[in-house]
């Protein structure tokens, strides 16, 4: 039996509390079993005052679990366990090298958590019926409420190409301005274009177009990220994304809180917003991809979201009840639903 030590980030610590290892483990279970991996023999276990998650193979651990075990939000380190010794295992770095910062440094208020934004994404990728194209750079991602861009961000870190939409003008010009500059501070070889979002006539907002390269090498060699934001009503995409382009749609759904929905009858839960969005970002869901909400389970009851997702045709993936909820504060009990789309 060979045990390796996860060694969670410490700001795991920080946004999940004492449930950090517990989410952690869920991640995981959810990963290896999107990516075909062996049900994963895990457990907390503490090593000189220090909290761990302990993963426990017959054999060695397999290039494909390491690469897994790579992409948890909260992984920070990884260590095989000899004896009383910890030998380090290096972790697969992500395939585009952009600097840290980009998914730290924005601070706003409604700002989605960037490791749960993480965890959510991983799960919804793992669900999909090409897992690998988390890994390859291929997946294309979608927050179709992005916000001022966690999930951007995040897929741009990852080397992935990403389209969100919102529908707020602040949210828009701040993501923009910070986008830009940090390119720029960063020296990074890119294009932005903001252009005004028109169809058939009609004004439908705003778009900034983004293609960027983490180094000059990549730039040479055609290795881009693109990135689109369009400033728009989410619940009326028509002609705006392409339709089955993209693998993962992921979103921080409103909390009911900070955000609410627009229009005061959606004011507190988001299901009404979301039967009217879902035909429209089902269309550009391609046939085997996967959405992920995370919501507020105070103003969103599972069994109702769940309910929502089957009647707009989805399957709702089966986790373990309450794997993934946790308490954020008084009014936001926080957790995550993923469902995938067949046909
Ligand atoms: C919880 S926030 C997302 C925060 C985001 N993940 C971030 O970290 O910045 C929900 C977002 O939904 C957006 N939203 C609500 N109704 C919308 C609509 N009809 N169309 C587009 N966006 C909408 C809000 O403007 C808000 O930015």
């Amino acid at each position: 039996m060979t045990e390796h030590l996860i060694l969670l980030a410490p700001s795991a610590n920080r946004v999940y509390g004492a449930e950090a290892p517990r989410l952690c483990e869920a991640e995981l279970r959810a990963m290896a079993a999107g990516f075909g991996l062996p049900e994963p023999d895990v457990a907390r276990t503490d090593v000189a005052g220090v909290s761990y998650l302990a993963l426990h193979t017959s054999g060695v651990l397999t290039d494909a679990a390491v690469r897994v075990v790579s992409q948890l939000s909260a992984a920070h380190a990884l260590f095989r366990r000899e004896g009383d010794l910890l030998a380090p295992v290096a972790l697969e770095q992500p395939r585009a090298a952009y600097p840290g910062d980009l998914v730290t440094i924005q601070k706003y208020q409604g700002k989605t958590n960037e490791q749960w934004t993480r965890l959510l994404l991983n799960v919804t990728a793992a669900a999909t019926r090409l897992p690998d194209r988390l890994l390859d750079g291929s997946l294309q991602v979608f927050d179709p409420m992005c916000g001022r861009g966690t999930t951007l961000n995040i897929a741009l870190s990852l080397g992935l190409d990403s389209i969100g939409v919102d529908l707020d003008s602040k949210d828009f010009q701040a993501y923009s301005a910070f986008l830009k500059t940090w390119m720029r501070q960063h020296r990074l070889k890119h294009t932005a274009d903001e252009s005004a979002l028109r169809t058939s006539g009609r004004n439908r907002g705003k778009r900034l177009q983004v293609e960027v390269a983490a180094s000059k090498e990549a730039h040479k060699a055609a290795d881009t990220q693109h990135l689109t934001y369009l400033l728009t009503d989410t619940t009326d995409l028509d002609g705006l994304v392409r339709p089955r382009s993209v693998d993962a749609i992921v979103t921080d759904t409103p909390y009911g809180v900070q955000h609410g929905s627009h229009g005061d009858r959606l004011a507190r839960s988001p299901l009404e917003l979301l039967d009217r969005a879902l035909p429209g970002w089902l269309r550009t869901l391609r046939t085997g991809g996967a959405v992920g909400l995370s919501y507020n389970r105070h103003v969103a009851p599972r069994e109702d979201l769940a309910a929502l997702l089957v009647t707009h045709g989805l399957d709702p993936v089966d986790e373990t009840p309450d794997a993934f909820r946790h308490r954020v504060d008084a009014s936001i009990d926080r957790d995550l639903i993923v469902a995938r789309k067949a046909r």
